[in-house]
């Protein structure tokens, strides 16, 4: 069965501080050292930034809600003595990524790790879908990504080190009927990244895609699909961002949070992709707010 989550607490037995010391390899040192991400004002961004801020990395935070964005900043300032820089922007416009880019060369800063995690989903039928909304899906979700990791890499090239986290999906494995824009978004995210890590890893350097299942952030409720976190088994964001760290320190080109939808995924790999996507239709058919409330 495709999307078959089973609720699973990971093991926490790993503590955050030994994994930063080995993934220390893969950027040569964490403390004061700069990392960027993308979509910080909420879920996995903004855990991302809370945890690479407890083992002493100094951020950059970016993303649209200004006042969030602050918040977590004066948070993390309190709480782990780093600095931060807050860009406030909206990375589906024109010129955000060099915007962004200038704050941070004002600044003097050397990013040695770039989280693109910014990115948003849709779940609807055909007709009731805004394209507007999809070609702003496609230039957040892929446009601005890929911009900013060729903006980026060439700098961790230069120094022979550091990392790229792009946060695909769980759903980048396959189509998704009801979210088409979205799957495809994703597994471009996927496959961009896995060839990238192919080509900079002798250089050092590693870029993931990092692939989560369901994770109980604000995404659904965005994506227009507010009752699927109570029908879906899923992670938090601290789940997800400590497996991605345990996959970067092991330098992987990819890696699906949750063994379930490590599972699932191989299981679209076997079946005919006309099973694979048909299946999908049982599991994002969109339903009315009231059923999705249900159960
Ligand atoms: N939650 C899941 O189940 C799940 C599963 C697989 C993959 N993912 C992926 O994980 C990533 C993070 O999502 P999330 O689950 O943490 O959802 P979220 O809580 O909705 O976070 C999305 C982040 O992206 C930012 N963002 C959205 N549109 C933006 C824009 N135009 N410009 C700049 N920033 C923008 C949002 O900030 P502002 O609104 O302040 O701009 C927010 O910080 C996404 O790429 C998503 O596709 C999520």
């Amino acid at each position: 069965m495709f999307f078959c989550y089973d609720s699973l607490v990971i093991g926490l037995g790993s503590a955050v501080g030994s994994v930063w010391l080995r993934t220390a390899g893969v950027l040569e040192a964490y403390t004061e050292r700069w990392a960027l991400v993308t979509g910080a004002s909420s879920g996995i961004g903004a855990e991302f930034a809370r945890v690479l801020a407890g083992n002493g990395m100094h951020l950059v935070l970016t993303a649209r809600r200004g006042d969030l964005l602050e918040e977590l900043a004066q948070e993390l300032q309190q709480q782990h003595m780093v600095q931060t820089l807050v860009v406030v922007e909206d990375l589906s416009s024109p010129g955000a990524v060099t915007r962004i880019l200038d704050r941070v060369a004002a600044q003097d800063i050397t990013l040695e790790l770039l989280v693109n995690n910014a990115g948003f989903g849709f779940v609807g039928e055909v007709t009731e879908t805004d394209v507007e909304l999809m070609l702003s899906m496609v230039q957040l979700n892929i446009s601005a990504l890929t911009e900013l990791t060729y903006r980026v890499l060439p700098g961790l090239l230069e120094l022979g080190h550091g990392a790229i986290i792009n946060v695909a999906s769980v759903v980048a494995m396959q189509p998704v009927a009801y979210m088409p824009v979205y799957s495809a978004s994703k597994a471009f995210v996927l496959h961009f990244s896995e060839a990238l890590w192919a080509e900079a890893r002798d250089h050092g350097v590693t870029v993931m895609a990092l692939c989560p299942g369901t994770t109980r952030t604000e995404f659904f409720d965005v994506a227009g699909a507010p009752g699927w976190l109570k029908k879906k088994k899923s992670q938090t964001a601290r789940q997800v961002v400590k497996e991605a760290l345990r996959g970067l320190e092991r330098r992987r080109s990819y890696l699906v949070t949750g063994w379930w939808n490590y599972l699932s995924s191989l299981a679209a790999r076997i079946a005919t992709r006309k099973t694979v996507v048909t299946q999908t239709m049982k599991f994002f058919r969109p339903r009315s707010t009231g059923d999705q409330d249900d159960s």
